[in-house]
């Protein structure tokens, strides 16, 4: 079912599955990798969320066509989800794939990840989740690194998400039918 986040005070109540293990799409969009994450782990609860009911709602028809009864579908900021309205320590892997790259100079305060919302993860994250991440923009990339090497929580954890580097998101499939290279990185929680 889709859960209405926005606007609320909430703290969302993560449903139990049978290995416990929570994953949480960030910035969902159509859904292709959540959809695929959750067929090949039919045993972890799949969380994802994004602002645009549109797609949440089209992606759900999939999820229902599917029968795939380990996805939750979120609207919801990740800001807000990180700030407030998931339970502390609860989410075991975190996918942050081609978030808006906000490319020109003016636009640059709109970008998501900053240092303030990546200190916000480590309220979500559990000791030794993994925070994944992917873009084409390099700049942004490179941003990533600069700031996460300042966070003394965070390790590089290379090849941690090796068991999905197969699954594409839309836009990474949109970007390399363009020719362009997807860059991904992942983070280990240490504390
Ligand atoms: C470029 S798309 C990437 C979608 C998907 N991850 C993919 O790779 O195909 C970025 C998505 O993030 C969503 N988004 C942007 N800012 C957001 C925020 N603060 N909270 C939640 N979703 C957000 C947008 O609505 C959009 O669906």
């Amino acid at each position: 079912m889709i859960n209405i986040l926005t606007n609320t005070y909430h703290t969302y109540q993560i449903p139990e599955s049978p290995s416990g293990i929570v994953e949480l799409d960030m910035g969902c969009g159509k859904g292709r990798f959540t959809l695929a994450l959750a067929e090949r782990y039919r045993d972890r609860c799949i969380l994802g969320n994004d602002l645009m009911l549109g797609r949440l709602r089209r992606l759900q028809k999939k999820v229902v066509s599917r029968k795939l009864d380990n996805v939750e579908l979120l609207r919801a900021s990740s800001l807000e989800l990180a700030a407030f309205q998931l339970p502390i320590r609860s989410i075991d892997r975190i996918h942050l794939l081609c978030p808006d790259p906000w490319p020109k100079d003016k636009h640059e305060i709109k970008r998501l990840v900053c240092s303030d919302f990546l200190s916000r993860l480590r309220r979500i994250l559990k000791v030794g989740g993994i925070l994944h991440m992917a873009t084409d923009h390099a700049p942004y990339f490179e941003s990533w690194l600069r700031l996460i090497g300042k966070m003394s929580w965070f390790e590089r954890a290379d090849g941690a998400s090796d068991d999905v580097a197969d699954i594409q998101t839309d836009f990474e499939q949109l970007w390399l039918s363009e020719g362009k290279v997807v860059q991904h990185v992942n983070f280990r929680m240490k504390e």
